[in-house]
């Protein structure tokens, strides 16, 4: 039997778009810079959030040569940081956040990539991303939260 010159193009083409499919999948954020490593949690207790020895001022820690500990407290209607200012990350760097939220539950999402996460009280979620290329990068609340639920949001620049 003999396969069709065109049939066998389409079988390609559609090989290839199986195989990228799944590549995104996989990779989705390699394309912005940035990889996701994995995924781990702990707790908190939200009602003493303010006193945490991390969670009290939260904020970016070096804990190596490229490597950073961010903390990230969410709460109506803001991330801290994130809304007030620019989280500020160096280019190159592999970065551990950990993001709880303070009153009700929130969604931390870094826009464009797939570090996305959820900020849930009591909770603390942890995941690693590295930074490739400077740039800018949105951050967005995706879980409502409440009547700002919408203006949630805030930014992360990666420092050359
Ligand atoms: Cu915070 Cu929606």
């Amino acid at each position: 039997m003999e396969i069709h010159a065109y049939e066998k193009l389409w079988l390609a083409l559609a090989l290839v778009l199986i195989v990228g499919f799944i590549g995104t999948i996989t990779y989705g954020a390699a394309g912005a810079g940035i990889d996701m490593i994995d995924d781990k949690g702990g707790t908190v207790d939200p009602a003493t959030l303010d006193q945490h020895p991390k969670f009290g001022d939260p904020g970016i820690e070096r804990t190596g040569e490229n490597s950073y500990d961010v903390y990230v407290v969410a709460r109506q209607f803001v991330f801290e940081p994130g809304t007030t200012q620019p989280l500020r990350v160096p280019a190159g760097s592999t970065v551990t956040f950990h993001v709880t939220a303070a009153d009700v539950i929130h969604g931390f999402e870094v826009v464009g990539t797939n570090a996305n996460t959820m900020a849930i009280p009591g909770q603390v979620s942890e995941f690693t991303v590295e930074f490739g290329e400077p740039g800018e990068y949105g951050l967005l609340c995706n879980e409502y939260c409440g009547s700002g639920h919408h203006v949630m949001e805030g930014q992360i620049v990666v420092m050359e």
